[in-house]
């Protein structure tokens, strides 16, 4: 059974580009659990399937085949409010569950370290990992992150909506009755508001190597 560092923490926070280079660094697959729900979410806009019809949803996600999509579908604000509001559905979570062990059971053999990155990976999917790491940055910072990123390429996007977008995703991610987002009691917590990528990365490495 390969060794799991969980990484978990809100939207906005730079979990992405740290696991990437997590991964990278050392040699490890990442399970990218925010992935299922935004690819989820997708098809689900795709095949017009109403927010509000539970029953259906789960019909879909039950023969549901969990492929990689591109990030361009993935990662845009309808794709964002979506999988944020999906995610709250117990039988949905009951699912996607069967979804990340198939991942490990297929990186099984072949990794002797897989990261976990995602809202619950630490506290719920992976109770017993080996390290489990929570990142945190004031919203206004991961909003003017975000702000950064998404200004060259679509110029309609304000600072202000990314802001109060950043700031509904916490509140349903974090207030949710199942799985909230939440550090794990045994989680190292690290606030990356005033730090960079480097030395974000750094601290978990030190904390990795320890
Ligand atoms: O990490 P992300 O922004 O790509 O995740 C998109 C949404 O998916 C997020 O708003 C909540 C949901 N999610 C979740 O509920 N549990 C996870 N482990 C990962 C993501």
């Amino acid at each position: 059974m390969p060794k799991i560092i969980t990484v978990d923490g809100p939207a906005g926070v730079g979990k992405g580009t740290i696991c990437k280079l997590l991964g990278d660094t050392l040699n490890a697959p990442v399970l990218n659990s925010g992935e299922i729900y935004r690819s989820i979410a997708y098809n689900l806009k795709r095949k017009k399937i109403s927010l509000e019809d539970i029953p259906n949803i789960i019909r879909y996600v039950k023969k549901y085949d969990h492929k990689k999509l591109s990030s361009d579908k993935l990662y845009n604000n309808s794709i964002d409010l979506i999988s944020s509001q999906i995610s709250s559905i117990p039988e949905l979570r009951k699912l996607t569950i069967l979804i990340q062990r198939n991942f490990i059971k297929l990186n099984n053999n072949a990794s002797r370290l897989i990261i976990a990155e995602g809202r619950d990976m630490g506290t719920v999917i992976f109770p017993k990992a080996e390290i489990k790491i929570f990142l945190w940055a004031k919203a206004e910072i991961r909003a003017q992150r975000r702000h950064l990123q998404v200004k060259n390429v679509r110029k309609s996007n304000k600072y202000n909506d990314i802001l109060d977008e950043i700031i509904i995703r916490d509140m349903r991610d974090m207030s949710r009755k199942i799985a909230p987002l939440q550090p794990a009691e045994d989680s190292y917590l690290i606030d990356n508001s005033n730090l960079d990528i480097e030395q974000c990365f750094n601290r978990i490495l030190k904390i990795i190597k320890k």
